[in-house]
């Protein structure tokens, strides 16, 4: 593994290492065990989204593992004032060993990776989210033991966390139903990737069809950043893809559900429902950290 750009640059045993890494490196943080693995290293974060998560986790990761990180805004940058990605990736690999990159297209990071010589980590982009859905991979390892034979259940816009998701929850064995209403699916790359899976891939635009016998059920906002100006024309096409009791009612009794957050109460999720699996969103929340330092460590050290 040289960069995490997408999901589907993994494969099983490559997750599963990662994974594997991160459940490790918790076990050391909770007793104290230092794991200084990358002193002296320097990870740049070049941020053109808003982050709470990914900034600080990423941020504190770095630290804990003896090294550093930069935050590098879209404000600061010359990338900001038009400075070609190409260019910019040269430079940096000169006094980085690593650069994550949190930005909307996919294709900017794909040429940081190409141009630059140091790994490329995608902190989200339009397309997909793959620091979180190891996040995700390794919560639901945790509470559920194992992947084979669950089925994971995902309510909402087919965004860059439904792309994910899809890729990852079938990389690993899961079965994996998606409901979104038409005209909000899943990119058409990865409904490509699904049908090697067969029946395992399960599309609909009814989330109770999506959501019977669900192990896992995860939701995500109805307008992505950068999707501001579309949030009210979405509030209605999203009328009925929430996460709710009647949702819960169907997936099995002991059914987790997740969240990579911000959520909006009300919309995607009740506030009942949320605040019932908090534990398991939260564990979410700070598994981002885990991960993140089991792919620092691969792709750094
Ligand atoms: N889930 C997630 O990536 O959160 P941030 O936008 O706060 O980084
Ligand atoms: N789909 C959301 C995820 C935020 C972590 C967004 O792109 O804004």
């Amino acid at each position: 593994m040289k960069h995490l750009l997408k999901m589907a640059d993994l494969s099983r045993d490559e997750i599963m290492d990662i994974l594997n890494l991160a459940d490790q490196l918790k076990y050391e943080r909770a007793h104290g065990i230092a794991h200084r693995r990358l002193e002296g290293k320097t990870l740049g974060m070049i941020f053109q989204k808003s982050s709470t998560r990914t900034r600080v986790s990423f941020e504190t990761g770095m630290y804990q593992l003896g090294g550093q990180a930069l935050f590098l805004s879209n404000r600061d940058l010359q990338i900001g004032r038009g400075e070609p990605v190409e260019d910019t990736a040269r430079v940096l690999s000169r006094y980085l060993d690593g650069i994550m990159i949190r930005t909307f297209e996919q294709a900017e990071v794909e040429a940081l990776a190409k141009y630059g010589s140091i790994p490329v980590i995608n902190g989200l982009t339009d397309y997909c989210h793959p620091c979180q859905v190891l996040a995700d991979l390794m919560t639901i390892r945790e509470y559920k033991g194992q992947f084979d034979g669950l089925k994971m259940t995902y309510i909402g816009d087919g965004n860059n966390m439904a792309n994910s998701l899809i890729v990852g929850g079938l990389t690993v064995g899961m079965d994996v139903a998606i409901a979104c209403p038409d005209g909000y699916r899943p990119d058409p790359a990865v409904l490509e990737f699904t049908k090697a899976y067969g029946d395992k891939f399960t599309l609909t635009s009814s989330p109770t069809e999506a959501a019977v016998d669900a192990d896992v059920i995860f939701t995500d906002v109805w307008a992505s950043m950068g999707q501001e100006d579309e949030a009210e024309q979405r509030r209605k096409a999203f009328v009925g893809f929430q996460v709710n009791d009647e949702i819960m009612a169907v997936a099995h009794k002991d059914a987790m559900v997740q969240h990579c957050l911000p959520a909006h109460r009300g919309e995607e999720i009740t506030a009942e429902v949320f605040e019932a699996h908090a534990d398991e969103i939260f564990d979410e929340a700070e598994n981002r950290l885990h991960a993140q330092k089991a792919v620092i460590v691969k792709l750094l050290s």
